[in-house]
């Protein structure tokens, strides 16, 4: 049976993932491209400089180190200013019943998120104490494919990756689910995640009653 489920922030558990679309696209606009929400579906789950490294491929631009710098500061002081008024109506449906319903059957609880924003998010949203373990862009070295961020999060809680469940709604953070060893759950439209094993429209189709359902056919 499932031990612990890690959890991805962006997209997953509150709904953050459109602040960083509209920062991203702040930033093309300025550098006087296209930026669409398809080029956009590359970008979830990467860390910050990763993303620039797409959003300039996607712009055609080539640039030296310390402009891509200044411009992944430039998103992220948008970004930033975008999420510093949130609060816990931006948590996404089903995530707080969800969390809750773990904590209750023992099920352990862990982070697994590439952003270096995420505990002001988690702090806006009051939702830490939901957390046993959270791993963040400021604890890992390796993005999202690299497994790393799950990994970690699976020794905190201190359960074999067997009996770990992520759920991502980006397919890098699906990737570094399987390449960890861990069961996977998309968070996304029918059709999208392909590699995911289940995919759910959100955490409002989440119970633990389900879970270990889903999760005993491999
Ligand atoms: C998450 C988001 C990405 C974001 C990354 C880094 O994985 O899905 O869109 O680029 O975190 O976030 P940060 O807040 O550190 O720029
Ligand atoms: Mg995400």
């Amino acid at each position: 049976p499932i031990q612990a489920c890690l959890f991805d922030l962006d997209g997953v558990l509150v709904d953050t993932a459109k602040y960083h679309f509209l920062a991203w696209k702040r930033l093309a606009d300025e550098l006087g491209f296209e930026f669409t929400e398809e080029d956009n579906e590359r970008l979830k789950g990467v860390s910050r400089m990763a993303s620039l490294e797409i959003l300039l491929e996607v712009g055609n631009l080539q640039l030296d180190e310390t402009s891509k710098i200044a411009l992944a500061e430039k998103k992220n002081k948008w970004y930033v200013d975008y999420i510093s008024s949130m609060d816990e109506s931006e948590i996404l449906p089903g995530s707080l019943s969800f969390l809750k319903e773990l904590k209750q059957h023992g099920i352990k609880v862990a982070l697994g998120s590439a952003s270096k924003n995420a505990m002001m998010i988690l702090n806006n949203a009051h939702l830490v104490p939901y957390f046993d373990v959270i791993i963040d862009g400021t604890t890992t070295s390796n993005a999202k494919p690299d497994p790393e961020v799950f990994i970690l999060g699976a020794k905190g809680v201190q359960v074999s990756p067997e009996h770990c469940v992520v759920f991502e709604d980006a397919e890098a953070g699906i990737e570094a689910a399987t390449r960890a060893g861990m069961r996977s759950i998309g968070i996304g439209a029918q059709g999208t995640l392909i590699h995911a094993e289940h995919v759910v429209s959100s955490l409002e189709e989440m119970s633990v009653e389900k879970l270990q359902r889903i999760m005993t056919k491999h």
